[in-house]
């Protein structure tokens, strides 16, 4: 048996093959077009599994995805592969419309294409796992209930909103064609990995390098954050037990402003790396322009997966923020290679030259 997943030189793809490999030798193929954000030395430790291939593509191509699926016959399809930066989709939408909309869509027609050449057991087994964002519920006030599946969307950036056009047309190629689709809308990752372009990173690699560590606006703003294991854990559970055409919000039941977020940061690096001076990273906290459109608040309410599913995450933010501190101290070779010079340019657009 085999399943194939695409955007698997991301962060959270990355964290699932690696997972998976290490829990099964079913055969797992990677499809990633390596954008700025795809990077094959995140999969070096299974590179010569003999379960793991990759293959390198973009899932906006139909041509291509129908030959792969002809070739590997997978099971199931996880869709990883999406442009993932709210800041960026601010700057340049474009390929957000492209990848997270136009490829959801070459995707859907593709598999469309492909359960017409397997057998009915087949086509009854196959799923259609698409991973999105509990962004797509925009923001939420203070006292508002965290977001179930039941939510209205409300995307409010380019990002949300095109991960949201992507999640109907998963929905309405469910009820008009049959996909045998599941949806997953998580909230914000965090773990080894990640891009350090997104706030955690960020705050660890500016601190170690002694820059400043940006919080947009008043910093006030609530996240959810899940340690990306616990979120690869979920979607395991949701391939094998999930049913066809639901929805799961999967979240870390732990809300935190962006303020708490880079003040634990600190705090871990004060204790494991401490700087030179002995004061604390806290001092370089600065505050800078806020972001446009900022959404305030997020936070999922994920009873549905624990109850359905038996789901629920395993990590606490204290455990799983050590974990993650720690390993971008032992992974500073993995950070110097992936600030490229796509990523300084990127800087640069961001912030201006003095950063
Ligand atoms: P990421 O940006 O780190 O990785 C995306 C991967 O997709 C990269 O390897 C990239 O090369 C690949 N890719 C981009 N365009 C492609 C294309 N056209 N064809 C093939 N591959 C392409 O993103 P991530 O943080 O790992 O997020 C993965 C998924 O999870 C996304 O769909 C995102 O919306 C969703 N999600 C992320 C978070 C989070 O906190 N990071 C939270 C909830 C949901
Ligand atoms: P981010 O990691 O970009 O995830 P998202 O926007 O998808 O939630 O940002 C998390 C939060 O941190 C968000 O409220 C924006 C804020 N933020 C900063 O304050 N400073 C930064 O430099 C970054 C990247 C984000």
């Amino acid at each position: 048996m085999t399943i194939l997943v695409t955007g698997g030189a991301g962060f959270i793809g990355s964290n699932f093959l690696i997972d998976w490999i290490s829990q099964s030798n079913e055969n797992i193929i990677n499809v990633d077009k390596l954008t700025y954000a795809g990077n094959l030395r995140n999969l070096i430790s299974i590179d010569l599994s003999k379960n793991y291939f990759f293959e390198k593509g973009d899932i906006g191509d139909a041509n291509f995805l129908k030959k792969l699926l002809i070739k590997y016959k997978p099971r199931a399809l996880i869709n990883f592969a999406a442009e993932s930066h709210v800041d960026r989709s601010i700057n340049d939408p474009s390929n957000f419309i492209e990848t997270n909309i136009v490829g959801t869509y070459t995707l859907l027609e593709s598999i469309k294409f492909y359960l017409k050449s397997i057998n009915k057991t087949e086509k009854s087994n196959f799923r259609f796992i698409h991973i999105s964002t509990d962004e797509i519920y925009g923001s939420l006030n203070k006292n508002d209930r965290p977001f179930n599946e039941k939510n209205r969307m409300l995307p409010n950036s380019p990002y949300s909103a095109s991960k949201a056009a992507s999640d109907h047309l998963v929905r309405a190629w469910y009820h008009t064609y049959n996909i045998p689709v599941i949806t997953t809308n998580c909230s914000n990752n965090y773990g080894p990995y990640q891009f350090p372009e997104k706030l955690i990173p960020l705050v660890i690699v500016n601190a170690l390098s002694g820059k400043k560590l940006p919080i947009y606006g008043d910093g006030k703003q609530i996240r959810d954050w899940i340690f990306v294991k616990d979120h690869c854990n979920a979607i395991r559970c949701i391939l094998e037990n999930g049913r066809i055409g639901e929805v799961y919000n999967i979240g870390g039941w732990n809300e935190k402003s962006n303020l708490e977020i880079v003040g634990q940061v600190c705090e871990l690096l004060d204790e494991l790396k401490p700087r030179k001076d002995n004061t604390s990273y806290q001092s370089q906290i600065a505050f800078v322009k806020d972001r446009p459109g900022h959404d305030k608040r997020y936070a999922i309410d994920a009873r549905k997966i624990k109850k359905e599913l038996g789901w629920k995450p395993s990590h606490s933010f204290e455990s799983g923020i050590k974990k993650t501190v720690k390993w971008y101290l032992q992974n500073l070779e993995w950070v110097k290679t992936v600030q490229d010079g796509s990523y300084r340019e990127w800087i640069k657009k961001q912030y201006g030259s003095n950063k």
